[in-house]
């Protein structure tokens, strides 16, 4: 009974670098704990109708990151929702302070290597355009490093490991 209250009264955030997950492990939350499931980047797009992409091509990025923190202070009114947070939502402190007060904030880490596998052939990251290659990916998440640690509560590797194993492992360390 502890497990639930605990969970139900507060939600989860996966965050973590593009290609780490977070899309993933929520649906599979979504089914092992009948979750309600945000996907930020989705709503956004379906909130704007318009892709991420062209979202930034349009308007730019600061653009973007306000519709994530305005999304990010909606998602905090409510309980026991897993939210999959976009790559960069660590960027802004305001957003750590947020999701912080709402719920568990579960870093879901990948190697360079293996997010390059996962990414690849995605048209829909505009912060990889041009970039796509392991060092540029390694480059950036150590540019993030910080910010991913300062928001985490709990971390979780993905490498290596199948979609249930993850999920397990979420489930297990927030409760
Ligand atoms: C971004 C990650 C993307 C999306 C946007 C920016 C980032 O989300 O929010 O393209 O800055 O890391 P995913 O992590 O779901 O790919």
């Amino acid at each position: 009974m502890r497990k639930v209250v605990n969970w139900m009264t507060k939600n989860i955030f996966l965050i973590g670098f593009m290609g780490s997950g977070k899309s993933s492990a929520a649906h599979c939350l979504q089914q092992m704990l009948g979750a309600e499931v945000i996907e930020m980047d989705a709503l956004i797009a379906k909130q704007q109708k318009m892709a991420i992409t062209e979202i930034f091509e349009k308007f730019g990025e600061s653009y973007f990151r306000d519709l994530e923190t305005k999304l990010l202070l909606d998602i905090q009114k409510k309980q026991g929702v897993v939210v999959s947070c976009g790559g960069g939502v660590v960027i802004r402190p305001e957003n750590i302070e947020y999701m912080k007060k709402s719920g568990t904030v579960v870093l879901l880490a990948a190697s360079p290597e293996t997010v390059y596998c996962r990414v690849k052939d995605s048209k829909d990251r505009p912060v990889l355009n041009g970039h796509m290659n392991v060092e540029y990916i390694a480059g950036l998440q150590e540019k993030r490093r910080a910010m991913y640690e300062k928001a985490a509560d709990l971390t979780v590797v993905t490498d290596d490991k199948d979609i249930e194993t993850i999920c397990k492992e979420i489930i297990r360390k927030v409760s």
